[in-house]
C-alpha cells in the first residue's frame, strides 16, 4: 500500500500553501550536481530575481539558504549577532518570541518589546523603548502568521534606522503577498520561506542582507549558516553543501511565475481575495481577531465561536472535503482558526469552496456535539 496522498489536499492552513503546477512540473527536471554549470546559471538567475522582488539596494546580497523559514531567521541572526549584542525584538506572537529566543542564543542582550497577541506594534512603542533603552539591532516579524497581524515594517524600520540600529525583518508570510520594500524601507537583514507565498514546497529559505548588513556583519559560529561561506558558494562556485537542484528549480520557476504575474498585481490578489473571504465569514456568522488596518492578507485568524468545536470542525473539513486549515498557537490554541489564502492558495474558487464547506461543518460538528 502506497502512503502517498492519491489526489490534492486543499492547503489553506498557515503553510505550505498550494505548489502550482508549474513549479511541480520543473521539479521533475533530471537531477544536476551543485556545481553543475547549469546550477551556476540558475543560482545566478534566483539571486537576480531574489534581489528583485525583495527590492534589495544596490550592494545587497540576496541568495536562499538550505532549510525552511527557521534556517533563514538563524542565518540573519547568526551574522549579526555576536556575544552581547544589544538586540532589541518585536514580539507581537509566537514567531517575534521564536525570533527573540534565537537571538538569546547566539549571545544578544535582548530586551522585547512586548506586544498584545492580536495587536500590531505602535511605532510610538518602539520609538520609547529604543530611546530608553539603545540597541545595535531591531528585530521584527512583518506578517505575524500566529495571530493575522501585519506588523507596519516601514516605520519601525525607520525609527530603527534613526537610532543607528541594524533591522532584521522577518517576511516568512508577507514575501510575494504583501507590499514589501526592503531596499526603500532601509531594511538590512530579511528572509523569508518557500512554501507560503511563493508557491513552491518547503526547503529554501530566501535571504537578502543590504549593504550596512554585509559590512557590520560579525564572525559566524555556524558553519552552516555562515554569510561568508555562502557567498563562497553563490558567488565564487566553492564548495560548502550540497545543495539540491530540484529545490533550486522550484524556487525559480516559482519567482518566475511571480515576476510574470508582477509584484503590484500579486498584492491586489492577496488583498481582493481577503477581503472576498472576510465577507464570506461575515455571511456564515464569523469575524477574526485583528482589527481592521492591522489584518494580513495572506493569514486570516477567524475567531472559533463559542461552544464550536475548534478541532471537529478543522477534522470535518479535512475528512469531507480535503481542506486544511490550521488552528491558533500559544494563547489562542481552540480560540481561532487560520486560514492562509498565499501564493496559488489565494483564489476566488477555494473561497467559495471553503465557505460552503465551513458552512457544513459548522452545522454537522454543531449538530453532533
Ligand atoms: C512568521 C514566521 N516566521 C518563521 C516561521 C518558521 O518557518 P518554517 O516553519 O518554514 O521554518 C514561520 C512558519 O510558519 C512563520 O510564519
Amino acid at each position: 500500500m502506497s502512503l502517498l496522498p492519491d489526489n490534492e489536499r486543499i492547503l489553506l492552513g498557515p503553510g505550505p500553501s498550494l505548489t502550482s503546477p508549474r513549479v511541480m512540473r520543473a521539479m521533475a527536471s533530471p537531477t544536476v550536481s551543485h556545481l553543475d554549470p547549469l546550477m551556476t546559471r540558475l543560482l545566478d538567475d534566483v539571486r537576480a530575481r531574489l534581489q528583485r522582488c525583495f527590492r534589495a539596494a544596490d550592494g545587497s546580497f540576496a541568495f536562499a539558504v538550505s532549510g525552511t523559514g527557521t534556517a533563514g531567521m538563524e542565518t540573519a541572526v547568526a551574522n549579526l549577532i555576536r556575544e552581547g549584542t544589544r538586540a532589541t525584538v518585536v514580539v507581537t506572537g509566537y514567531f517575534g518570541d521564536r525570533l527573540a529566543q534565537m537571538c538569546e542564543r547566539y549571545g544578544a542582550v535582548v530586551s522585547r518589546v512586548e506586544v498584545e497577541w492580536g495587536r500590531a506594534c505602535d511605532p510610538d512603542a518602539l520609538r520609547r523603548h529604543l530611546e530608553a533603552t539603545p540597541a545595535d539591532i531591531v528585530a521584527m516579524v512583518h506578517a505575524e502568521t500566529s495571530t493575522g497581524v501585519l506588523n507596519p515594517v516601514a516605520d519601525l524600520a525607520r525609527i530603527a534606522r534613526a537610532q543607528h540600529a541594524l533591522t532584521i525583518v522577518d517576511a516568512v508570510t508577507s514575501f510575494g503577498g504583501h507590499p514589501l520594500d526592503v531596499g526603500g524601507w532601509g531594511i538590512d537583514a530579511c528572509y523569508s520561506c518557500t512554501q507560503k507565498c511563493l508557491g513552491a514546497p518547503s526547503g529554501l529559505a530566501p535571504v537578502v542582507f543590504g549593504p550596512r548588513a554585509l559590512e557590520r556583519r560579525v564572525k559566524c559560529r555556524s558553519f552552516y549558516f555562515d554569510l561568508a561561506l555562502l557567498e563562497d558558494y553563490w558567488l565564487r562556485r566553492k564548495y560548502h553543501h550540497t545543495m539540491s537542484s530540484t529545490l533550486v528549480y522550484a524556487l525559480d520557476e516559482a519567482l518566475a511565475i511571480v515576476e510574470e504575474e508582477g509584484l503590484e498585481a500579486r498584492w491586489a490578489r492577496h488583498e481582493r481575495n481577503h477581503r472576498t473571504l472576510i465577507e464570506t465569514l461575515k455571511e456564515i456568522g464569523l469575524g477574526v481577531l485583528p482589527r481592521e488596518g492591522e489584518r494580513l492578507w495572506t493569514l486570516n485568524a477567524v475567531r472559533v465561536p463559542g461552544g464550536v468545536d475548534e478541532a471537529g470542525v478543522r477534522k470535518h473539513l479535512l475528512d469531507e472535503f480535503n481542506i486544511e486549515i490550521g488552528s491558533g498557537l500559544g494563547p489562542l490554541a481552540g480560540k481561532i482558526w487560520r486560514i492562509g489564502l498565499m501564493g496559488a492558495s489565494s483564489s476566488p474558487r477555494l473561497i467559495v469552496l471553503l465557505g460552503g464547506a465551513l458552512q457544513r461543518a459548522l452545522s454537522c460538528v454543531t449538530r453532533a456535539s
